[in-house]
């Protein structure tokens, strides 16, 4: 199949590179014709593990095309794709702009034949026949359409494995059709099929993240308790997470969820229930108890540090991406400068990208080892593998001071305390 991608963030672009590695010749379109530069030279731009090497393997099979132009791949293409980010506005509703002006341009661009538009960005109920009333409006009378809402449930880091293997593949549209097309396309790859409505294809994506998120913040919320009360919150969570329809996924306590998606989609479907008149108490205490736990993490730091020079390790929301949008670790290093303290951090991937929100407010390290020199105290906000089996003798002898903060719960207390360090960590004894 033909057919087009817009967007190449971690949605259009690895779903573009996927698409084309199954042999479909896959238009991408961007606005920027310096990243389209980048992208057509074989670099991502984004940090995702075996994406580049998916997207040059399909360059030069000359599957992938990026362009700046709907003209180009739009008339030629039977599936146009949306990709494109729906950021959070002030009040935390999803901003629709860029998706509203994206099916302006299909519309004003589509082929005299049959073509389906499905959106793959996280937009709220109602989204997808608010594009189709667009593209309605202004395509010429020789094409025809039907939208489809197929929602990305690709984690970054594992976004390859999650979109060639995922759980399952949601399908909505009222129109059988379009089904038959994207389940056509969809036919290579693995996952249970969930062919719904519209509205229910649009709800999935925000109740299934939302679900994520009160998950997270209930293993905070257990470790708030633990931590007052002397019980070790993973000792609890193990024993809670084996009953099977509980289970232990993302029932991980830590400084919260970040990123892109988690705190925009909590906010997104807090206000379309309320717009609904529906009350949304749960989702606002999820969202509450995400911040505590990052302020509650910066108090820890504030109250027990003995000095004000700190190193850090992990700046990315989470380990294997380049990604701080919503980092918990920029959250709270801001509250630590408010606070008079200084950084020093140190991440593999997300330096670039806290450089160009934080600037030289911190400072960046080359190594961990370098991050902890003369500090003191060490603060982990990320779980790097390279962190988890790293020289502990060597990071004390470093240290002016032997004090751990872990947001993430990397170590073992007692070891720590064995080992001489005054370790604080989540839901946990202090050592
Ligand atoms: C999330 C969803 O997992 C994807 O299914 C979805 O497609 C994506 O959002 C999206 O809507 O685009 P992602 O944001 O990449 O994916 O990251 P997650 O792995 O879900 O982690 C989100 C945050 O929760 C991270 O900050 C992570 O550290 C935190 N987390 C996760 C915890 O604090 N505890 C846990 O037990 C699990």
């Amino acid at each position: 199949m033909t057919i087009t991608l817009v967007g190449h963030g971690y949605v259009g672009l690895v779903s573009a590179c996927v698409f084309a590695d199954l042999g479909n010749t896959v238009y991408v379109i961007g606005r920027n014709q310096e990243k389209l530069d980048r992208l057509k030279s074989g670099d991502p731009i984004i940090y995702e593990p075996g994406l580049e090497e998916l997207l040059k393997k399909n360059l030069s099979a000359k599957r992938l095309i990026f362009t700046t132009s709907y003209k180009e791949a739009i008339p030629s293409s039977e599936v146009v794709m949306i990709g494109v980010g729906t950021p959070p506005t002030e009040t935390g509703e999803a901003d629709l702009t860029s998706v509203l002006a994206v099916a302006t341009e299909i519309g004003k661009n589509l082929g005299p034949h049959y073509t389906v538009v499905s959106c793959k960005s996280t937009v709220p109920v109602g989204t997808n026949r608010k594009i189709e009333e667009v593209i309605s409006k202004l395509k010429s009378p020789q094409a025809s359409f039907e939208v489809a809402s197929c929602p990305e449930f690709l984690r970054e880091g594992t976004a390859l494995n999650d979109t060639f293997q995922p759980d399952r593949i949601v399908i909505g549209s009222d129109s059988q059709k379009a089904i038959n097309v994207l389940l056509k396309l969809h036919e290579p790859l693995e996952g249970e099929r969930v062919v719904v409505g519209l509205e229910s294809a649009e709800i999935i994506k925000y109740a299934s993240n939302s679900i994520l998120s009160t998950k997270i913040s209930f293993a905070n919320l257990i470790s708030f308790i633990c931590e007052k009360t002397g019980a070790d919150v993973e000792e609890v969570l193990q024993g809670v997470g084996l009953d099977k329809r509980i289970g232990r996924l993302f029932l991980y306590p830590g400084t919260g969820y970040g990123g892109s998606c988690f705190p925009k989609d909590v906010l997104a479907l807090i206000n379309t229930g309320s717009s609904f008149d529906v009350d949304m108490t749960l989702l606002k205490s999820v969202d509450t108890i995400n911040k505590q736990a990052q302020a509650l993490f910066a108090e820890k730091i504030i109250t027990n540090a003995p000095g004000k020079n700190i190193g850090v390790w992990g700046l990315a929301f989470k380990p294997n991406t380049d990604d701080v949008r919503f980092a918990p670790a920029l959250h709270v290093i801001k509250t630590l400068l408010d606070n008079g303290f200084s950084v020093t951090a140190y991440d593999p991937e997300g330096m670039d990208n806290t450089r160009a929100i934080l600037g030289d407010a911190i400072s960046y390290a080359q190594s961990p080892f370098d991050a902890v020199d003369s500090k003191d105290a060490l603060v982990i906000f990320t779980d790097w593998n390279e962190f988890k089996q790293i020289d502990l003798a060597k990071v004390k002898s470093l240290l002016k001071q032997p004090y751990i903060f872990d947001g993430r719960n990397m170590y073992e207390p007692a070891k720590m305390a064995e080992a001489g360090f005054h370790y604080f960590s989540i839901g946990r004894k202090h050592t």
